[in-house]
């Protein structure tokens, strides 16, 4: 019998297009998490592509390389117990395909959002470059998405806030006993420095 199935990791692997709530969500789960107990690591498009893969664009080789990397990394913490968020457009279904096979106890979060909205929304600005012709391969407007055929679970961001879906999230992965379940509560700031009793759950 494993001595700590409780922190036994994973990797939640959100992937949507530009503007769905990706990033929102992310950092939502990862506080929900952090409050069950789990060391959680968000590995977020945006912030890795400044660090770890620096250099890289949106063509197809590297995003595919891009997606490539973060499994990789999103692999080697999973075995080390954590619960890894990753946050990437990742618009290439069997990259993400290969991301799955490459981690094992994966699950695949569409965020899902009507581009209509996505525009809308455009949290960084770059739709409007992007329809303006200012941007050349612009994931949903330039460049493809390739929506999961089989996910996991779909969110959609249209329809409910950010806190429920990160909810959502966790009661499904406890659902396949991805996670322990109990305390989805979301703790205030003070709280989560204490330490989570261990033993009160099922
Ligand atoms: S991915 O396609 O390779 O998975 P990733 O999630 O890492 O993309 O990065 C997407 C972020 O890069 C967007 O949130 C946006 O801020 C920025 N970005 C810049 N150019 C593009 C583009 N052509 N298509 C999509 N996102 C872009």
């Amino acid at each position: 019998m494993r001595k700590f199935v409780e922190r036994e990791g994973m990797t939640i692997w959100l992937t949507g297009l530009p503007s769905a709530g990706k990033s929102t969500i992310a950092r939502r789960l990862a506080i929900l998490l952090e409050g069950m107990g789990q060391r959680v690591i968000v590995l977020d498009g945006d912030e890795v592509r400044e660090r770890l893969n620096k250099g890289l664009g949106f063509s197809k080789e590297d995003r595919d390389e891009n997606v490539r990397r973060i499994a990789y990394v999103a692999r080697l913490l999973t075995e080390a117990g954590a619960v890894v968020i990753v946050a990437a457009i990742s618009p290439y279904r069997a990259a993400r395909d290969a991301a799955r096979a490459e981690i094992g106890r994966f699950a695949e979060i569409h965020v899902s959002c009507p581009i209509e909205e996505c525009i809308r929304r455009d949290v960084k600005g770059l739709y409007k470059k992007a329809l303006a012709g200012q941007i050349e391969h612009f994931t949903g407007v330039s460049d493809p998405y390739e929506a999961p055929l089989r996910p996991e679970l779909v969110v959609q961001t249209e329809r409910e806030m950010p806190q429920d879906s990160a909810r959502g999230i966790v009661f499904f992965l406890q659902s396949l006993a991805y996670l322990p379940a109990g305390g989805t509560e979301e703790p205030a700031p003070t709280e989560r420095l204490a330490p989570i009793p261990r033993g009160s759950e099922a």
